[in-house]
């Protein structure tokens, strides 16, 4: 039977960043295994994709760090030692994910940057259109997921999708940042992009996050883009290509976004989901 294009079921999260903002915490273990409140980054954004429909997890990760692979697998012994006493509650939430989901993993073997590990991923995902969750970026929405909104969004527009927010000007040299024309509310059809620009030549306030839906010709474009902006291959230069051909769609979603990868948003995460988990 042919595959059906239209459906998203495979979320790739690449993990092999240095994460050295974090450090020496991640000396060892990934940033997108520092927990908020008791639950590591990723499985936040796992759930996020089980949420959108998606049961089919592709982790890229890095050398050294086997915490991911753990994380999302039995654990016999401790099973074992709390089974039948009242702390068993405490793994029903990761258990309940490791029995819905299927995890596979590739490592990047270079960190050339996010198209780098993205294009690593392409033997997990293969020819079908594709999520891609940067679990740094973690997403709080009382509806719909950020990325089951995007989900929707694609059986529309058919093509590759970046989540974006308003950024204050001066920020703009921390993120991809896109111009377009308005499609409808909240949708604009991509004319521009541009990695990390100086504020003065940021063609908008409107930053990628990273929740992403991209369709699999970006494999192609990826293997041909040079490095971009640090040296690094960068995935919103591979987008452009597709966003000359009007291929991309920036979607300001519904929900708020914590920057997980500095201190600072690290810290307001974890205020926030304190506070909203006590009322
Ligand atoms: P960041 O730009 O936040 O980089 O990556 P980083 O290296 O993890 O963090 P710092 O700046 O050193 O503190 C954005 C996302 O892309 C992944 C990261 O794991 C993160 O999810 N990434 C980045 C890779 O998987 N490989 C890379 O080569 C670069």
């Amino acid at each position: 039977m042919p595959k059906d294009r239209t459906k998203i079921s495979k979320c790739l999260f690449p993990a092999a960043g240095y994460g050295t903002r974090f450090l020496p915490a991640t000396k060892a273990i990934q940033k997108e295994m520092l927990p908020v409140l008791t639950k590591p980054l990723l499985q936040y954004g796992v759930e996020e994709a089980i949420s959108a429909g998606i049961e089919t997890m592709a982790i890229v990760t890095g050398r050294g760090k086997r915490a991911i692979e753990d994380h999302f697998d039995v654990s016999y012994e401790l099973e074992h030692q709390i089974k039948g006493t009242s702390k068993e509650h405490y793994l029903t939430e990761i258990r309940s994910v490791i029995t819905k989901c299927t995890f596979s993993y590739t490592r990047q073997i270079e960190m050339k940057g996010l198209g780098h590990a993205i294009l690593c991923g392409e033997t997990l995902i293969g020819d079908e259109p594709f999520a891609v969750i940067l679990a740094d970026d973690l997403c709080d929405n009382n509806a719909d997921s950020v990325l089951a909104q995007m989900v929707k969004l694609y059986e529309k527009y058919r093509c590759s999708i970046v989540a974006v927010e308003e950024i204050p000007p001066q920020d703009s040299n921390k993120y991809g940042v896109v111009a377009g024309r308005e499609e409808e509310d909240g949708v604009l059809r991509v004319t521009d992009m541009v990695e990390k620009p100086d504020p003065k030549d940021a063609p908008s306030n409107l930053a990628i996050i990273g929740r992403y839906i991209l369709t699999p010709d970006i494999f192609d474009i990826l293997r041909e883009t040079k490095p971009g902006k640090g040296g690094e291959i960068q995935i919103t230069d591979a987008l452009l290509a597709q966003a000359k051909e009007g291929r991309v769609i920036a979607y300001k979603f519904e929900g708020r976004r914590f920057d997980c990868g500095s201190v600072d948003g690290f810290v307001e995460a974890t205020n926030y989901f304190y506070n909203k988990n006590r009322v």
